[in-house]
């Protein structure tokens, strides 16, 4: 029997959404939308990333960013970094969750971030050191390539295990487990979320899927039904890694809203909202792909009725 407990959805368009692009999207334009998404009734945003901007361009304007949505009230608002200097700049942003991002792959971490994943670690020893002078900072780990990479053949479940291991002995209490690429299948997911929860009780995990391979929903509808309550989802589907070959969009926030929603699932969200934000990335981002089936299809008529009375 599915579980009927609420999950909570994690907007990640703003960071993993545009980085992806070519196109620079204006300050005003960026502020603008994290405005709209929070209206919409998502209660956790990522902002973007403290990055080097000659490694994503697309980030150069990230304190501006911050600075214009950081008075938001209820919600939790993000930003990704890769190492030290990027938390630095994070930290002194007055944001109030950090995530760390490092990947379980060498190959893909080397790639990504120019340090194996021990190194990585090292750095997170010492961003956790950082955290001391701002403690009401949470530091989250978001642990890259979980589910598979494209640079190396698998991905062994105990490497999975021991990083989150060492993550946990550092402080960490929150763990996203992202399949960065779609890779991951719903049985590989049921697994490992499973073994995840089961070996790390002190751990909340969370989960963030990219639908490559289209078989994003289905493998968060498995580890939902692991027991997972927290995922991340972009916005019309944008998104992808600069650093890996082949990726495309995470799963688009409204198919996942509406996928819970219909499922008697609550979300908190209103799915026409996230809609009406999609129809208007549309209109703005001219010749970008976007992947989201309920801006392919809408939502059904009967639907849109029992949504609103
Ligand atoms: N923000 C801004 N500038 C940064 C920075 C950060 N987080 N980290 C390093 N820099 C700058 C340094 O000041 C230095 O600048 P300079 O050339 O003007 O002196 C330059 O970058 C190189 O510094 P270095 O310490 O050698 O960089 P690094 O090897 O520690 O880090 C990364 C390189 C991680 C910053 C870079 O690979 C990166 O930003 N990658 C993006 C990762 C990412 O966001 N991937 C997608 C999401 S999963
Ligand atoms: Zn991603």
């Amino acid at each position: 029997m599915i579980p009927k407990d609420p999950v909570h959805i994690v907007e990640v368009g703003p960071r993993d959404g545009l980085q992806n692009l070519c196109e620079y999207i204006e300050t005003e334009k960026k502020i603008n939308l994290i405005k709209r998404l929070a209206e919409s009734g998502l209660k956790e945003i990522e902002l973007g990333s403290f990055v080097h901007p000659k490694a994503i361009p697309q980030f150069r304007d990230i304190k501006e960013v911050v600075g214009g949505v950081i008075s938001i009230e209820g919600v939790k608002l993000t930003t990704l970094v890769p190492n030290l200097k990027g938390a630095q700049k994070a930290f002194q942003s007055g944001i109030k969750t950090i995530i760390f991002v490092f990947s379980v792959s060498r190959s893909h971490n080397l790639s990504n971030v120019r340090r194996t994943p021990n190194e990585s670690l090292e750095e997170l020893k010492k961003i956790k050191e950082l955290n001391s002078s701002y403690p009401g900072v949470v530091i989250r780990v978001d642990l890259a390539t979980t589910f598979g990479c494209p640079f190396e053949i698998k991905i062994m479940k105990d490497d999975i295990l021991s990083y989150v291991e060492k993550t946990g002995k550092l402080g960490i209490k929150e763990i996203t487990l992202c399949d960065s690429v779609g890779f991951g299948n719903p049985r590989q997911v049921e697994d490992i979320t499973t073994t995840c929860m089961k070996s790390f009780p002190e751990i909340t995990f969370s989960a963030h899927f990219h639908n490559t391979r289209g078989m994003g929903l289905a493998n968060a509808l498995a580890a939902y039904e692991s027991g997972i309550q927290s995922f991340e989802s972009s916005i019309a589907g944008l998104g992808g890694c600069p650093f890996t070959p082949g990726s495309s969009g995470n799963i688009a926030t409204e198919d996942m809203v509406f996928m819970f929603e219909e499922m008697g699932v609550e979300t908190g969200v209103d799915v026409h909202s996230l809609l009406d934000i999609s129809r208007y990335l549309k209109e703005i981002l001219l010749g970008v792909n976007l992947e989201s089936s309920l801006l392919r299809a809408g939502i059904p008529k009967q639907r849109e009725i029992d949504l609103h009375s």
